[in-house]
């Protein structure tokens, strides 16, 4: 579809470039992604099979992968190439429940029947806060009434005046120079949009979702549960 030019260009790659083979390969040990886990979200969220899901910046895929074996057919969207050949070599048991598909949040179209999940995990902070809302109606478009949207992600709920405090017990936490360099994680805050649970919870609710759950793991990480108001 041609865009106007003043539309957001979310093909680009931020402060890491996810469709660099080397970050594909280390990926999944870099992030201590765990397919026991996924599998317990998914149970969490209560998808079943014969569900339909769209997952947002898939990655290498496990989330995606756990939500077939139920299954659930999933479409699995993502703007790295690299990633979405990861994604597709490590579910092949469940391929025939799986599209992958290289598209972002904003430019990908669902054509098929509205759908009973929209989830997107550490990738929505790739996107301003104008185009997080323009997303954020773009999934409901494409939800069914009572659908379910899942939102996990780096989200700050420390106040403003506390941010350098904050930040800098994040980074002295989580990088430890081995999987995540201190590098890593200050180029997520200067160049990526990462932004406040506040700000995040205001643009949920006025794309027309009620947030059923809320949880601030840390003053860094969150995740929501939100349903399409009919
Ligand atoms: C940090 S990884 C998260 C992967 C996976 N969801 C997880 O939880 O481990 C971010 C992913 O989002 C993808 N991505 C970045 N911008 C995107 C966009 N505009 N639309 C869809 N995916 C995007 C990247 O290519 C990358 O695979």
């Amino acid at each position: 579809m041609n865009q106007p030019d003043w539309w957001y260009d979310e093909f680009r790659h931020l402060a890491v470039d996810f469709n660099d083979p080397q970050q594909v390969a280390a990926y999944d040990a870099r992030q201590g992604t765990k397919l026991a886990e996924e599998r317990q979200l998914v149970q969490r969220l209560g998808i079943t099979t014969g569900q339909q899901v769209v997952e947002f910046g898939t990655g290498t895929g496990a989330f995606a992968q756990a939500a077939a074996e139920v299954g659930a057919t999933v479409i699995a969207v993502d703007i790295s190439p690299a990633m979405l050949a990861y994604a597709e070599k490590r579910s092949i048991d469940v391929a025939d429940r799986l599209t992958f598909v290289r598209d972002g949040f904003l430019s990908y179209q669902h054509t098929g029947t509205p759908v009973d999940f929209v989830v997107t995990k550490y990738a929505f902070h790739h996107l301003p806060d104008f185009w997080k809302a323009i997303a954020l109606n773009h999934f409901a478009a494409m939800l069914k009434p009572g659908g379910k949207f899942y939102l996990e992600d780096v989200v700050f709920s420390f106040t403003p005046d506390a941010v350098e405090d904050s930040i800098e017990t994040w980074i002295g936490r989580v990088a430890n120079g081995q999987s995540f360099s201190r590098a890593d994680f200050a180029g997520h805050v200067r160049e990526e949009f990462s932004t406040f649970g506040w700000i995040l919870e205001g643009l949920i609710e006025r794309a027309g979702f009620e947030i059923l759950e809320r949880n601030y793991t840390s003053p860094t990480y969150a995740n929501y549960l939100c349903l399409k108001k009919s």
